[in-house]
This record gives structure tokens, sequence and C-alpha cells, in this order.
């Protein structure tokens, strides 16, 4: 793919010299806010989520996409997507509570939790969240607030480890045997049955193998598994399931020499082992599930980043930058690519340089090697792909407030986020008596 069609389709286009966002001048956007900050774009969300809704409605018509809300959690994001028709995955009980806020009706939502305390399963239960049990162990409790609250039973599902996982990093892995996800193949049967005798009657399932996967064969023996899995249960315990969740997981292409995901080859993965399932003609009708975040989000959001240092120790050149990994973490704990460009298109000759951010760790780098055109200090780079898992992982680390948070939308730049300021560090500290 050429170079600027790849920016293109992430909504990035040189006019005259200039970096446009979103058809946006981003020299016009630097005037006016303080660097660092994410600028989150709707229209390409919006296609994202569109492309992945249809091709699935054309594969299979009972489908629901919950978008991973810890790819970004921005109620700005949530009121897109939940304009758009999409429910919701979460993994904790803010996450619940941002949906709810964002109006994202409590039937649409499905939470897996890991480490479930009583008060997560109070809140959901309360609040006619359905659950997705990581563990054996947490039916008993989830039971018992079930009786406690007297709360009519929401259909369940338990994660199931398929033992295949595939991941950008071992840390995004989520399927195997050492992996704490889920319960394994053997133990699915003891689950659902044990849920059974507690009165539990209506069920679902649910997979999530790992995340940014570029190779759609990686979900193949993962998904063969799962409904391998599925069907041994429905025969033995003669439940009808009312989903069947596939997670998320897909990738996106980061680097331009990178090859997006296949979709079609995708859908094809996931539906051939549902036609297997449904050619039985027992098995009614059940909704499928997937739980795309870094997909619809990823390519959605840059962030900006001023240059206020530039370095030469003899042996290498750096580019100190105010982003670091308080900022993006995803270089540092991942080592993730994320591509890095500069606002001000140049002529001249590259050079290499670490783009290195401003914690005191040298693991604070965000791009190694950039071959850069004449920085000068004071110019702005934007770092690409930063809509997943960009803000949502930002820290105060080194007491550095984090970041605003800009939409643009049809021309017009709206903060969906105000950056933090230095009295909000100090918020929720107390200094005891005896040291005032
Ligand atoms: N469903 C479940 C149950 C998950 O745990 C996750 C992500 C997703 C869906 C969405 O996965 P996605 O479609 O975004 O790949 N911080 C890491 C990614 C961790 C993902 C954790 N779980 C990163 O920056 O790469």
């Amino acid at each position: 793919m050429k170079y600027s069609t790849w920016l293109k389709k992430k909504d990035l286009e040189y006019k005259n010299n200039e970096l446009h966002y979103a058809d946006i001048n981003l020299k016009k956007v630097i005037k006016k806010y303080k660097t660092p900050f994410y600028i989150v774009n709707e229209r390409l969300i919006r296609k994202r989520y569109k492309k992945l809704k249809s091709i699935l409605d054309t594969n299979y018509k009972q489908n629901e996409i919950h978008y991973a809300v810890k790819a970004n959690s921005n109620l700005a994001v949530l009121k897109i997507l939940k304009s758009e028709g999409a429910s919701a995955d979460c993994s904790s009980v803010g996450e619940v509570r941002s949906c709810l806020k964002a109006g994202i009706p409590a039937e649409s939502i499905i939470y897996t939790g890991n480490m479930f305390t009583n008060e997560d399963f109070e809140f959901a239960v309360k609040n006619d969240i359905l659950i997705n049990l990581d563990s054996i162990s947490q039916l008993d409790r989830l039971n018992h607030i079930y009786e406690k609250l007297d709360k009519e039973k929401l259909p369940l599902s338990f994660r199931i480890n398929p033992e295949f996982g595939a991941g950008h990093h071992s840390h995004t892995i989520t399927a195997g045997k050492d992996i704490k996800f889920g319960i394994l193949d053997d133990q699915v049967i003891e689950a659902y049955s044990k849920a059974k005798e507690y009165g539990f009657t209506k069920f679902g399932t649910h997979i999530h193998i790992g995340s940014g996967i570029l190779d759609p064969n990686d979900f193949e023996s993962a998904f063969n598994k799962y409904i391998d899995i599925v069907m041994k249960l429905a025969d033995t315990l003669d439940i009808q399931l009312d989903f069947i969740d596939f997670g998320g997981g897909l990738g996106i292409p980061y680097h331009p020499e990178e090859e997006p995901l296949d979709l079609e080859l995708f859908i094809k993965k996931l539906i051939s082992p549902i036609n297997k399932l449904l050619e039985r003609g027992d098995f009614g009708n059940p909704i499928i599930k997937i739980e795309p975040g870094r997909f619809i989000v990823g390519e959605g959001s840059i962030l900006v980043t001023q240059i206020n240092t530039i370095k030469d120790n003899g042996y290498k050149k750096f580019l100190g930058v105010d982003a670091g990994f308080q900022t993006l973490i995803r270089p540092t704990m991942y080592q993730s690519y994320h591509h890095i460009i500069q606002c001000k298109q140049k002529n001249g000759e590259k050079e290499e340089y670490d783009i290195a951010g401003p914690i005191c760790e040298s693991g604070d780098i965000l791009g190694k090697d950039r071959k850069i055109i004449e920085p000068e200090e004071g110019d702005c780079l934007v770092i690409l792909d930063t809509g997943a898992y960009g803000f949502t992982m930002a820290s105060v680390y080194n007491s550095r407030p984090r970041p605003a948070e800009l939409l643009l939308n049809n021309g017009n730049i709206y903060v969906i986020r105000e950056e933090e300021k230095y009295k909000d560090l100090f918020k929720h500290q107390k200094i005891p008596k005896h040291l005032k």
C-alpha cells in the first residue's frame, strides 16, 4: 500500500506540508490546546464499527457487537458507539458504571470480570447486568447474592479457556493451560450443571483468546475447539444456549508494512464452526457475540506531543517530547510499535532518533530509531493509533497529571476530557495530624 494511502485510511493527510486529521489542520488545534493531548476521530470510529457490523450482518443476522470498554472508556466514545447500536463488554464495575452513564442499557452489557468480589456481584445483580463468570468457585457466591437480593436470575455464562491463545505480546495472550483466565474444558460440564442446580435456566458461553491478532488462522483452532466444547455441553446437560460469545482480539496495522486483518477471512473462521453447530438442527438460534475493542477505536485516535529537547550524546540522538509512558505505556510495556510522524512535512535528510518521554526511567522511549527530518525544538510530533489502550492505561507516574482528550467531528473540536491539573494530584491525599 502507498504510504500516503495508508495514512489516508487513518484519516491523516498532509496539505500544503501541514498535517490534517479528519480534515482539520493540526496547527489550529496545537495553537489552542497544550500538548500532550489525545484526539479522538468520531467519523473513523463510526466507520470501523459500521464496517464490522455490516460484514457480520451479511454472514449471521443474530449478532451483537459488545464493544470492549477497556480499550477506551471515554463517555463520548461510549455515546458514539451507543448511537451506532453497539452493546458493551465490561471488565469492572467502573466500566459498567461508565456504560450506564453513557446511556447504554443494562441489557446490552456483559460483565466479564476476573477475580470478582462480592461487591462486584452485588452491583451487577442489583443493576441487572449479565455476568460472565471466570471460575466455578465464584458461582456459590454469586448464587448467594442473587438469593440475598431476591432477584430473578439472568442468563449466566462462564468464560471458557479453549487452551489455544494468541496475541501481539505474551501479556495479551489470554488462553492456555497456564493462563489465569476462564475454566478449562474438563471443568465446563461441572460449572454449568452446578449452575443448573442453583436454578439458573438461561445460559451463554464465552471465550476471549487474546488481543492484537492479525492472522485469522490464529482464531481458527480456538474457535473449533470452543464449538466442540459447546456441543458437548449442550448434549450432556440438555441446555440451549441464548448466546455464544467469541470475545475480541482483532488486530490493527500499527506499522505501514503490516497487512491489516483480513476481516472476511476472520468472519469465515467464526461462522464455519457455528454453521457446523446449526446444521444439527436442534440448537435454536443463539445470538453470536463478539467483543472487539482495538479494532473499533484503535486507529480512531492520535496522540499529539511537542519536542522540547534535541539531544546528541555523540553516540545516539534523542528527541525529547512531553508525552511519555505516563501518557502512552504500550511501547514500554509491550514493546509495541506506534508510528510517529511530523506535523510539518519537511524536505531534507532523514536522521534516526529515539523519541524519549520525560519519565525518569530509560524505558521511557515511545519510538526507537525513528527517521525524522530536521526536527526543531517546539515542533510537534503525532503518535498514531492510540485510540485503544492509550488514555485508559495512562497514569500520573512522576506526578505528571494526565492529558486532555479532544474529539474531532465535522470540522469541530470538542474537549471530551479536560487535562488534569496539579491540584488533582493532591485531591485524595490526606496529611495525618502529626505531620501537619
Ligand atoms: N473481551 C475480553 C474479555 C477482553 O479481555 C478483551 C481485552 C477484549 C474483549 C478486547 O480485546 P481487543 O479486541 O481490544 O483486542 N492493553 C493491551 C490489550 C489488553 C487487552 C485485554 N483484554 C494492549 O495495549 O495491547
